[in-house]
């Protein structure tokens, strides 16, 4: 029986997809190239440190450590001051009024992001008071496809992975949840989260009746 849901949250419940890009971009541009959206795809779920590593083989460029550091920093900065700028406005369709029927209906809910700034995006959207327990990029060290994110989110709401769906628009987030042996409903293209259980366009698409039918 399902007592939890563990959502992600850029792709999932905000669409902040389209900043990563804008930052990402603004930072490759300053080293000379650029990048496609469709490769920025493969940017979706994997943490700043992967993405930046595989940037830099798209445009062909070594670093140093040193210097990598000090350009995930300037490209997060850029982040911060796009989504210091974001309103419930940007809450992704149908994604508060899942949230709210989830809760009524008695699940537990928690938050499974490999973002570092879960937080400011939780406060500017104001759905923070969702959930019963929030994994982020500050308290994993592993990055999806590991299942870490989404197994700390089941130990601290104190279920049993079985008992859980995942919600995640990325193929790293859907082979996360599978990997702990958990559910999962991708956010997207079914062409591509080939592994869920159910794929839908978004969450204004999906019911409770759907999490019991699974
Ligand atoms: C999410 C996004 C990724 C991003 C990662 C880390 O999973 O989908 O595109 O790289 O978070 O985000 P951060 O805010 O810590 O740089
Ligand atoms: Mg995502």
């Amino acid at each position: 029986e399902i007592k939890a849901l563990l959502f992600d949250l850029d792709g999932v419940l905000v669409d902040t997809a389209v900043y990563h890009y804008q930052a990402w971009l603004r930072l490759a541009k300053t080293m000379g190239f650029i990048f496609t959206e469709k490769q920025n795809e493969e940017l979706k779920g994997i943490s700043r440190m992967d993405s930046l590593d595989k940037i830099l083989r798209w445009g062909n460029v070594a670093k140093s450590d040193t210097e990598k550091q000090e350009l995930a920093t300037r490209k997060n900065d850029w982040y911060v001051e796009l989504i210091n700028k974001m309103t419930e406005e940007e809450l992704l369709p149908g994604a508060v009024d899942f949230l709210k029927a989830a809760h009524k209906e008695g699940y537990q809910m928690a938050l499974g992001s490999a973002s570092k700034n879960t937080s400011i995006i939780l406060k500017n959207t104001k759905i923070a008071h969702f959930f019963d327990a929030i994994v982020d990029g500050n308290s994993v060290s592993k990055s999806k496809p590991n299942p870490e994110v989404f197994l700390k989110g089941a130990e601290l709401l104190n279920v049993k992975p079985n008992q859980c769906i995942v919600f995640e628009d990325a193929e790293a987030g859907i082979e996360a949840a599978k990997r702990g042996g958990m559910k999962a409903i991708g956010i997207g293209d079914k062409n591509i989260l080939l592994r869920a259980n159910k794929v839908v366009n978004g969450l204004n698409e999906l019911t409770i009746k759907d999490l019991k039918e699974l």
